[in-house]
């Protein structure tokens, strides 16, 4: 039977490749959510500041780690020496930690306050602005100058600078897609025009590269937080436009299609108290507007894939993937709605009815 010692001999070699294995864990995989890969001036301003205080935190790290290698080498105890002499009041010294912190401070504190004010600028002309609205549990995404409202998938073009007026309809949430920089606090107040208020957070960015970045809540806002997941989808302008005309004008379902079957079951039920769809008689605002519902990668802001299965599996019941949602199940209510009552083969045609837009 192996000793203690040997046991945490062991355990001890086994050690080092570990550590190392698990740092390299770190190159592997997509990372959809980093910082490091911006794709807008604004998000390249936030990692050029963070790699500035990452290199001067290096410097110290090497200063502080060298001087105390010199140090424990240096002053050993060895045998028959006398205990090295201690130092009092060594002005240099002292000048030297002060001023030295002082200085490498100022050199991240400088570029630091002018990004601040950078990222606080107000948009120019041709700007497209977008009110991103949060919800318990998801994100309202309006055009008001295109009037096209839409949620937790947001569309924006490349090359144009975008202004993102940040509000909530609840509590307080936060915007963040890492790779276009942030994260800044929706605030509870109402959407509406910017013009002369201060109590608006804003961000103003340019996208310059086309692609799919994902985002999420960043602030804690209640049970569903974690699942409260959007989707950016930037895009060329020409690819821009044709998502903008395809959400005033979606498709009907073919009549005698069971997605014919399911719109009329969803334009008579409860559905449209809180939904709308653009071209129809919903035109429910208290829920996800749920225009061309069926080209968004998930249903519930990011819980599920877009499937008409998974649909079916969230009208039945949602708050049994999404706790404290609050949208009425077939046979449960919920916050204060009763019961929407659809039998299974009404969830399923209103389901294909939704994955037909
Ligand atoms: Cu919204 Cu966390």
């Amino acid at each position: 039977m192996p000793s203690r010692i040997e046991r945490f001999d062991r355990v001890a070699r086994l050690a080092p490749p570990a550590v190392v294995a698990g740092l390299f864990a770190g190159c592997a995989g997509e990372y959809p959510q980093t910082t490091f890969r911006p794709v807008t001036d604004f998000g390249a301003l936030l990692n050029a500041i963070f790699a500035d205080v990452f290199w001067w935190t290096m410097l110290v790290m090497v200063i502080v780690f060298g001087v105390l290698a010199y140090v424990v080498v240096r002053f050993r105890a060895r045998p028959g020496a006398a205990p090295p002499r201690k130092v009092y009041g060594h002005t240099g010294l002292e000048m030297a930690w002060t001023l030295g912190p002082a200085f490498i401070v100022t050199f991240m504190l400088v570029p630091t306050i002018q990004g601040i004010f950078q990222t606080y600028q107000a948009p120019s002309e041709g700007t497209l602005v977008v009110e991103a609205v949060g919800h318990q549990w998801w994100w309202e995404f309006r055009y008001p100058q295109y009037e096209i409202v839409t949620a937790n998938e947001l569309h924006l073009p490349v090359g144009r600078p975008i202004e993102v007026r940040l509000s909530s309809a609840d509590v307080l949430h936060n915007f963040w897609v890492p790779r276009l920089g942030g994260k800044r606090y929706n605030y509870p107040v109402p959407a509406g025009p910017a013009e002369g208020r201060p109590d608006w957070n804003r961000l103003v960015f340019t996208v310059s590269e086309a692609g799919v970045y994902s985002g999420q809540c960043a602030e804690y806002c209640g049970l569903s937080h974690a699942l409260m997941r959007m989707r950016v989808v930037a895009q060329s302008t020409e690819d821009f436009e044709a998502w903008m005309q395809e959400m005033r004008t979606p498709p009907a379902p073919a009549a005698g299609s069971l997605a014919a079957q399911g719109q009329e079951i969803f334009l008579r039920s409860t559905c449209i108290a809180c939904h709308a769809i653009e071209g129809t008689p919903a035109q429910g605002q208290i829920g996800p507007n749920l225009t061309n519902l069926g080209e968004r990668w998930a249903v519930g802001a990011g819980v599920l894939d877009n499937t008409p299965a998974n649909l079916a599996r969230w009208i039945r019941n949602p708050q049994a993937v999404k706790p404290g949602a609050l949208m009425p199940g077939t046979q449960e209510g919920a916050a204060g709605m009763p019961p929407t009552n659809l039998s299974q083969d009404e969830v399923e045609a209103v389901a294909a009815y939704l994955e037909s837009l």
